[in-house]
């Protein structure tokens, strides 16, 4: 029996593996061109067809990022590609799982709408910023394009047709581009069904950072009711090319250099990708491989240094031909609210996200041993026969405490903890206060026998001190691939970030009413990346002849 098997198995093996093809990017020498081509593009193609007869092998040609293509190869057809004239190097294409990874944040950088850099640069007037991400939602008001100068006429990119993605109502004078890539995805697994084969986004990350860069000015705009001002982008007369690169399945080495390439090939001034891929070596990194052609070409690439901080040694994009931009702490507090006790008299602000206007007024406050470690439906249950507000003790466990006050009905509570809460989206009335305030409060419920408060939501503290810090998620350098150079270069706001998102999915919900928006509060150094990216398209516009070195000294 073991024979029969193992005979079959030796039979079939060399048949699997000629045909099962895996996607490589290959580095080629266009001066090895044979001069019978017309192009590359046809050049590469017969390399291709010498080893295989099947068509439709290539997924990309790439002619600015770097000479090459990327296509589905077995490893027979590999070897004897290595053979042809031209051919350079190959590697398999990486996948990455997307380490994807405003209002106040523009004055807190010095941004000024009436003296200093704005003006002068006529807020980036005329500059287009190439931004590589999971796509754009052109009907953002961020995106608008009333009072926006004509389409450069350099400009050589286009709005690509797709699902829910019509040219003629989606790309403006703002919007001035959308691509998408997704054939090394698609090569990955041919059984996928993409979810949103466009430039659309869905995921909420390419709308943020893109108006983050260069939204047009949206007044009234607010979290929720937090962070509420005016909401606007670094450079906000830039316009935009949105390439679609990183997918809510996962993202691929192949796709995010073919968007550069385009990007490249288009006109773009400056590129801004708020992603990397870890731990690849230079000569695989499709960053860094098209950041340094970009670069060539006078076009700065500012890229996000990641959030796997704080220890060193964490950071991507980090080589001397891109800015590197790091994330830290705005002066100001947005998502805060505040508990009034002792009859008013005092007070302590912590932080929340419950979306509503809402106001606890002078309800009876609980801190009970038996209970206060939120941690049981039962326990807590005993809670909901009348109004209260229960203080919930730091064990360390919020997430776990947010959930069991939620599901046990109680009224509303007050947790102690020094997580950052920022992400996590209140259905019921909380607030979360520091450790070092709670014997305040603490102290306020055992000298009373009837211990009342009242809680305040949708605040936004400003002018906190010391600011900025660098933020503890934002990876350190050096980078692994190249630790000879110091990184990042500049740190900029990333932390709990306004900026346009698709209104197409809840964004918080009370009780069980899901609550839509058209701006999200996130925070990380994705964030912080398109800040640089409008910073660097206001330099551009006042001084068009400054190369990227001199825009970003390494
Ligand atoms: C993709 O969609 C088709 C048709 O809707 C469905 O039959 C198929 O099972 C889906 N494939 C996957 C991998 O989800
Ligand atoms: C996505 O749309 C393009 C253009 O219509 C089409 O060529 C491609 O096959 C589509 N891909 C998938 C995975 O549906
Ligand atoms: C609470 O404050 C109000 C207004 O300051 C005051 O009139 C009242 O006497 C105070 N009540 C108590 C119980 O201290």
């Amino acid at each position: 029996m073991d024979l029969v098997v193992l005979t079959l198995t030796l039979l079939l093996a060399p048949v699997a593996a000629s045909s099962e093809r895996t996607v490589y990017i290959v580095h080629t020498d266009v001066s090895a061109m044979p001069t019978h081509h017309a192009d590359h593009r046809e050049w590469h193609a017969a390399m291709v067809a010498s080893v295989n007869e099947d068509d439709g092998m290539i997924l990309y040609h790439y002619e600015k990022a770097l000479h090459g293509f990327a296509a589905a190869l077995s490893a027979s057809e590999l070897k004897a590609l290595r053979d042809a004239p031209g051919f350079v190097a190959a590697h398999a294409d990486h996948q990455s799982s997307s380490s994807y990874d405003t209002t106040h944040s523009m004055e807190f950088l010095g941004l000024d709408p009436v003296n200093g850099l704005w003006p002068a640069t006529n807020f980036g007037e005329g500059v287009i910023i190439g931004v590589l991400d999971t796509g754009v939602w052109p009907e953002s008001a961020s995106f608008d394009d009333e009072g926006m100068p004509p389409v450069p006429s350099r400009w050589r990119g286009t709005c690509e047709p797709g699902v829910a993605f019509a040219p003629s109502t989606t790309c403006n004078r703002k919007l001035i581009g959308a691509r998408y890539f997704n054939k090394g995805l698609v090569a990955s697994d041919p059984h996928l069904n993409i979810s949103m084969n466009s430039t659309r986004d869905t995921d909420g990350h390419g709308t943020h950072t893109s108006s983050t860069a260069a939204g047009r000015p949206v007044p009234g705009a607010s979290f929720f009711g937090y962070g509420s001002g005016t909401a606007r982008g670094a450079a906000p007369r830039a316009h935009i090319g949105m390439y679609k690169v990183l997918w809510q399945e996962t993202s691929h080495a192949s796709d995010v250099l073919a968007g550069m390439d385009a990007a490249i090939a288009d006109g773009v001034d400056i590129i801004s990708i708020s992603a990397g891929f870890d731990d690849l070596p230079l000569y695989e990194d499709p960053v860094a491989i098209a950041a340094f052609a970009a670069m060539e070409r006078g076009i700065l690439v500012s890229a996000s240094a990641g959030n796997a901080g704080p220890q060193l040694g964490t950071l991507h994009n980090g080589v001397p031909w891109l800015l590197t931009v790091a994330a830290g702490t705005v002066d100001r507090r947005l998502l805060v609210g505040t508990v009034y006790f002792n009859n008013m008299t005092q007070s302590i602000t912590g932080i929340t996200t419950y979306p509503a206007n809402a106001w606890i007024a002078d309800t009876k406050l609980v801190y009970d041993e038996a209970i206060s470690a939120c941690n049981s439906k039962q326990g807590l249950s005993s809670l909901t026969t009348a109004s209260c507000v229960v203080v919930c003790r730091n064990t360390g466990n919020l997430l776990h405490q947010i959930k069991a006050v939620e599901e046990a009905g109680v009224d509303a509570a007050i947790f102690v903890s020094e997580h950052d809460v920022s992400s996590v989206r209140f259905t019921f009335p909380a607030l979360v206060i520091r450790a070092e305030d709670a014997p305040i409060l603490l102290g306020y419920i055992h000298s009373r026998e009837l211990p009342t408060a009242t809680i305040k939501f949708q605040q936004t503290i400003l002018g906190t001190q010391p600011a900025p810090v660098v933020a503890k998620y934002s990876s350190r350098g050096p980078s692994k691939s190249f630790p000879g150079v110091l990184k990042p270069d500049v740190l900029a706001p990333g932390d709990s970030i306004l900026a346009s998102v698709p209104p197409v999915r809840p964004y918080s919900r009370i009780g069980r009413t899901s609550l839509g928006s058209n701006f999200d509060v996130m925070s990380g150094t994705s964030m912080v990346c398109p800040h640089a990216s409008g910073v660097a398209a206001l330099l551009r516009a006042a001084h068009p002849d400054w190369t990227p070195p001199m825009i970003s000294p390494p």
